[in-house]
């Protein structure tokens, strides 16, 4: 070993010891909320310019009762993740694609956006304020939220006079209880999640509180989740209520074309590239009911979710099942490609990693 090398093993060495990880069972993450140190907090008023925002310690927010996101439903979400990587530096993925679909939210939504770099600067501060609570490589992920709001009071119907941009963080493991196992869905035959002309492809919070009746229904029968239809002719596929999906035939890859009515999500839009690169087909289309029941494999994507395989799917009390209760070998492959891009266990050549 020359002298050099020494001394770089030393550095890392160093590095590594000197990484202060929060004091917590690392080992039983869930998706559920943990408390974490800071939180941050940026305002804009009626000019539509946000001040320079700045980090708080996390706690509750003080809001007015007549705020606009409280009265009539004037808020956007989105949701990303840091990763730790091997020698314990933090990647964060693709964070400009979030700030980019929060800005075409709030312009749905009528509400003013941080810019990208104000998204982005906001990010990169929250994350490294908590770098404590981002998980051991392997562990999980920590979990950022950004919101957007209106805050400002209004009465009558009309866009709020003011609005926060938050973001806090989250130390998260599996979505599903279900772990990496494969999920069982049913299709909601009853309720939609979105009408054409409708807020279905923007992320803002009423389409979230709106899906809870029929996921509740669905898990107390012991579905993992519910798969929407479309509302015009109740056959074609949207999405899960918190992910999007993909059916795969005799190798080719197919996952509902975005329209209006389903979420662009940032993965969906990552595996279908990722998929390409690995010299898949990939078809963003029109896809019946009958076409999935009829796939060899089926699988969901998203930033909560990453890829998760189904198991099964129930539509109108006929249960299909994929695989032999295995993960599907397309499922995996896209799995295993991401989520080593993201941890930075593979070399980024796509340049959606950014290192903080
Ligand atoms: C995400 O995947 O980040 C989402 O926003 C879905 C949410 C329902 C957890």
């Amino acid at each position: 070993v020359d002298t050099n090398t020494r001394r770089e093993a030393v550095v890392a060495t160093t590095y590594r010891e000197a990484i202060e990880f929060a004091d917590i069972n690392w080992d039983s993450l869930g998706f559920g909320l943990m408390p974490t140190d800071y939180m941050f907090m940026m305002k804009c008023s009626q000019d539509g310019k946000f001040t320079k925002g700045e980090l708080q310690r996390y706690g509750n927010i003080e809001l007015s009762p007549a705020s606009g996101v409280l009265n009539y439903g004037q808020g956007l979400f989105e949701g990303l993740k840091a990763y730790r990587k091997e020698d314990g530096s933090i990647l964060l993925f693709r964070p400009e694609e979030n700030a980019l679909r929060m800005r075409m939210g709030a312009e749905r939504m009528c509400m003013p956006a941080p810019s990208v770099e104000q998204f982005v600067d906001a990010v990169k501060l929250t994350v490294m304020a908590n770098k404590r609570w981002v998980p051991p490589q392997g562990k999980g992920s920590l979990y950022i939220r950004p919101l957007l709001m209106g805050s400002g009071a209004v009465l009558g119907l009309a866009p709020a006079p003011e609005y926060t941009f938050l973001i806090y963080v989250s130390p998260v493991g599996n979505y599903f209880k279900e772990g990496l196992a494969p999920i069982n869905l049913v299709v909601e035959n009853e309720f939609h999640r979105a009408a054409p002309g409708g807020t279905g492809g923007v992320k803002t919070i009423g389409n979230y509180a709106s899906v809870l009746k029929a996921q509740t229904a669905a898990k107390a029968k012991g579905y993992s989740d519910v798969l929407y239809l479309d509302s015009v002719h109740k056959r074609y596929l949207e999405e899960v209520s918190s992910c999007n999906v993909f059916v795969v035939k005799d190798k080719i890859i197919s996952t509902p074309a975005i329209k209006g009515t389903i979420l662009p999500g940032i993965t969906r839009k990552s595996i279908i590239d990722v998929a390409c690169s690995k010299g898949y087909q990939v078809e963003e289309r029109q896809i019946s009911v009958e076409e999935l029941l009829d796939a060899d494999e089926v699988f969901c994507t998203g930033t909560a979710v990453v890829v998760s395989p189904v198991g099964s799917i129930t539509y109108l009390g006929r249960r299909v099942s994929y695989g032999d209760k295995g993960v599907g070998i397309v499922s995996e492959n896209l799995y295993s490609a991401l989520t080593s891009l993201q941890m930075g266990l593979t070399e980024d050549k796509m340049g959606w990693t950014v290192e903080l």
